[in-house]
């Protein structure tokens, strides 16, 4: 098997990249976009080599290689699956919906290139249930290209649960059980125990694009070492809320103004949505859009999640909100995950209401040292880590809630909202 390289007759690269292949029509994609290869038994290293070259960082929230899965995947024993992982449990992120739905066949062509890379012959394109209309486009979508390859798409409706989106968690729901997350390296026994590769539906779309038009092109944007564009959603205190493609490496204020900008004064960033972290006032004009400069800061790029928070806003009262939902979101296995969790968001919420006391920072602080790194998957981290964030952030503000002063934006609309859930969890 050989990668295609050449283009379609007339072909135009788009400028904006990802939210410039905006159609839903298969034929108008091939104008721009080569059918990828048929699947085979057989891996395509010149493929992996090429996403090696361009530097490709995961967009589901850890930035991890692309090619190193890739090869893992490839050199796993059995037939590989591939999973396009559009879950997008995240509230405050709604990139890959909007990528879905704006350019499915650019999502699919990503999972068709990353299965002949590896050498599978089937794709999971997992999505959330209650995303009807994401659901409808990509039934369509793959309705569309039945007749173009052998590649076998399936459909995966997922329960509407945070954690669902972790990549254990989404392959135990494949295989027939709760989407809560388990042990195990999935690169090798995944989906009905086959190697699989789990990959962002944004990851997919890069991997299309550098299939088709190199590598070189790829880091013509972002940085040496993360390059490329990201899909930001922005939201909170912005003109235009909604998501915006940037390059790698711009700054955090560019981005805001790619949103319009901000609507207030901004007090504080959310960086990487609920399970990212807090970037303080004072932090806020030097920062850049990469992991390298804001890993120092506590903070990573994650989904690429940016919220706004005015001034006019309380910081403790939007993140005991959030911590409240994300210890009910916990899969419930864990001690450390279901009690820690659970405390931290009652001593929060009572921080935020002004009926804390003043030991109750420094137990704040306690438990979140005693819970992290104890659950079998890295859901509580990332709460502690937004817990952390939040007592330092607004340590001024946490200083007088604990004194029982309680300001006026505790009133304001929420600016994280959090999805309402049955009281009963689905997690099948
Ligand atoms: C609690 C939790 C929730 C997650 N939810 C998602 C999700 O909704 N979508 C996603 O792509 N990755 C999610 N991830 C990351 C996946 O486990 C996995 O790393 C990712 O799909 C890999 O794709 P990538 O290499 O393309 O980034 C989540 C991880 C954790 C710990
Ligand atoms: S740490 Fe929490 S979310 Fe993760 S498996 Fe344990 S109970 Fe579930």
């Amino acid at each position: 098997m050989t990668l295609v390289t050449s283009l379609p007759p007339g072909a135009r690269v788009p400028d904006d990249r990802l939210l410039g292949a905006r159609t839903t029509s298969l034929t108008e994609h091939r104008a721009t976009y080569p059918v990828p290869p048929q699947p085979g038994r057989r891996s395509l290293d010149e493929l992996i080599a090429r996403i090696e070259r361009a530097g490709l960082l995961g967009r589901g929230g850890g930035a991890f290689p692309t090619a190193k899965k890739l090869r893992a995947v490839a050199g796993a024993r059995g037939t590989p699956i591939v999973v396009v992982n559009g879950a997008e449990g995240e509230p405050a992120s709604a990139k890959d919906a909007t990528l879905f739905q704006q350019a499915p066949h650019l999502v699919l062509d990503g999972a068709a290139w990353a299965a002949a890379a590896v050498g599978a012959t089937n794709v999971v394109v997992a999505l959330e249930r209650t995303d009807r209309a994401t659901l409808a486009v990509a039934q369509r979508a793959i309705a569309a290209r039945a007749h173009e390859s052998s590649l076998t798409f399936e459909l995966a409706e997922l329960p509407p649960r945070y954690v669902a989106g972790e990549e254990h968690a989404l392959v135990a729901w494949i295989n027939g059980g709760d989407a809560k997350p388990t042990y195990g390296r999935v690169y090798e026994s995944g989906v009905a125990g086959r190697p699989t590769l789990v990959d962002n539906v944004e990851t997919l779309a890069h991997l299309a694009q550098i299939a088709c038009f190199g590598s070189d092109w790829f880091r013509r944007l972002g940085t040496a070492a993360e390059p490329g564009t990201i899909l930001c959603t922005v939201g909170g205190a912005v003109a235009r809320p909604g998501v915006v493609e940037v390059p790698i490496g711009m700054s955090l204020g560019s981005v805001v103004r790619a949103a319009g900008g901000a609507t207030e004064d901004p007090q504080a960033v959310l960086m990487g949505g609920y399970y990212g972290a807090w970037l303080g006032r004072d932090q806020l004009t030097d920062a850049v859009l990469t992991n390298a400069h804001l890993k120092p800061l506590g903070v990573s790029v994650g989904c690429g999640a940016v919220v706004v928070l005015g001034t006019s806003s309380c910081g403790l009262v939007e993140s005991a909100r959030v911590l409240g939902w994300l210890a009910r979101e916990s899969a419930g296995q864990c001690g450390p995950c279901v009690h820690g969790l659970a405390s931290i968001a009652d001593g929060m919420r009572m921080l935020a209401l002004g009926h804390a006391d003043r030991g109750t920072v420094d137990r704040l602080q306690r438990w979140g040292d005693q819970i992290e790194g104890r659950g079998a998957c890295s859901y509580p981290d990332g709460a502690v880590r937004l817990l952390r964030s939040t007592l330092s952030a607004c340590a001024d503000d946490a200083q007088l809630h604990a004194r029982g002063h309680v300001c006026a934006g505790g009133q304001r609309p929420p600016v994280l909202a959090v999805p309402r859930r049955p009281r009963e969890m689905e997690w099948r």
